[in-house]
């Protein structure tokens, strides 16, 4: 059925309404109520996980992304160093390995040339082992890689990917998880992760609920040419997603930035005519967040908020608060994109552009 679009008028939509699903379906056989099953992971995983003492991850476009997001997972819940690279700049470059780095390529297709390319190199040049994340079984990079977590999105037609980097998310944490275990995680703090992460799938059909509201939003991005996009921490790479979402579909300008460097160059664009698009959920940060909304704010920026509904963002003039449900820190870069997915969508029907198969882009780079 996944060839259908049955009642959804695009490929996209239907493919972010699947998210609950197949982000459940990507947790299953891989966690129990309180723990990560290692085992699902593949046999030698446990003797790997002992091993692993940085993590490279490599991966291009919306891939690139859950891999800066797993960053920040892995080296606050497993305390391993982790780097990040697209796969065009690391293949061309002269880089120094660190003993016992793991490799680990995300792609959705597992045909990607750039991201093939790297770990091809990378299996000459003596990482310990080469893990993916891929959704299409058979692929490439599955043949080639030792170890292979699936994630169970099923077939995606949409140009811009949506379920796809959700379910690599919640691959991507499961995999965390069990590398933190190897490296001091304790079983409470497991568990409270594992539980939060069962919430997920809930947790996104309540965002779903929000269309409505959010396609009112999008109304206001219609006749703009330029957009920002702000995040802090693990939600940076959930702005870089939304920003790339609304440049792919809507061929609006989006650009994202961590919130605090701001001051470093693009507060000099904000007026009327640039509206900035914020995910503030209730963490640590939120604090600082506020105060660069309100910097915004005061150069006549049109803002455009997505926050826990704890947070205290409050709705005002030229400030559009979307109040979201409550969601675990760790596991929000999963929920918080959902509702970045939604905008640009509307935001690209009302332009009228070709959703599912937007100008120049391809589902797969297979060649450089
Ligand atoms: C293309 C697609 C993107 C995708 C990227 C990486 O640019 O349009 O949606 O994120 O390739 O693809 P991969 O299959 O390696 O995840």
């Amino acid at each position: 059925d996944s060839a259908e679009k049955g009642e959804y008028r695009h490929f996209m939509l239907k493919e972010i309404y699947e998210q609950p699903k197949v982000i459940k379906a990507t947790m299953e056989g891989r966690v129990t109520d309180s723990r990560v099953l290692e085992q699902a992971l593949g046999t030698e995983a446990a003797n790997l996980l002992d091993n692993v003492r940085h993590v490279q991850i490599i991966a291009c476009g919306t891939s690139y992304h859950a891999g800066m997001v797993a960053r920040y997972w892995i080296e606050e819940l497993a305390g391993v160093p982790c780097s990040v690279e697209v796969a065009s700049e690391f293949r061309y470059r002269k880089h120094v390995i660190q003993p016992d780095t793991l490799f680990l390529c995300i792609s959705q297709s597992g045909e990607t040339a750039d991201t093939l390319a790297a770990l091809r190199q990378a299996k000459k040049a003596g990482f310990r082992a080469a893990l993916a994340i891929c959704n299409v079984p058979g692929s490439s990079l599955v043949r080639e890689s030792d170890l292979v977590i699936m994630t169970q999105a099923g077939p995606e037609i949409g140009v811009a990917s949506t379920k796809a980097f959700t379910t690599q998310l919640t691959a991507l944490l499961i995999f965390t998880l069990a590398l933190a275990r190897h490296n001091g995680l304790s079983a409470e703090r497991e568990a409270d992760i594992v539980s939060a992460l069962h919430q997920v799938p809930g947790q996104v059909s309540d965002i779903l609920a929000l269309n409505g509201g959010i396609e009112e939003m999008s109304r206001a991005f219609m006749d703009k040419f330029h957009s920002l996009f702000l995040g802090r921490g693990s939600q940076f790479p959930v702005a870089m997603e939304g920003a790339l979402k609304l440049k792919e579909i809507s061929y609006i300008h989006a650009e994202a930035y961590p919130a605090g460097e701001l001051k470093h160059g693009p507060l000099a664009l904000v007026d009327s005519e640039m509206p900035v698009v914020t995910v503030a959920p209730n963490n640590d940060l939120v604090e600082k967040l506020k105060s660069n909304l309100e910097e915004v704010r005061a150069r006549g920026g049109e803002l455009f908020v997505f926050a826990d509904k704890s947070a205290g963002v409050k709705a005002e003039e030229g400030v559009h608060v979307m109040q979201l449900p409550p969601v675990h820190e760790i596991t929000a870069p999963i929920v918080y994109t959902v509702p970045l997915q939604l905008l640009s969508y509307h935001v690209a029907v009302l332009k009228g552009t070709d959703v599912d198969q937007p100008r120049n882009l391809a589902k797969s780079v297979t060649v450089e």
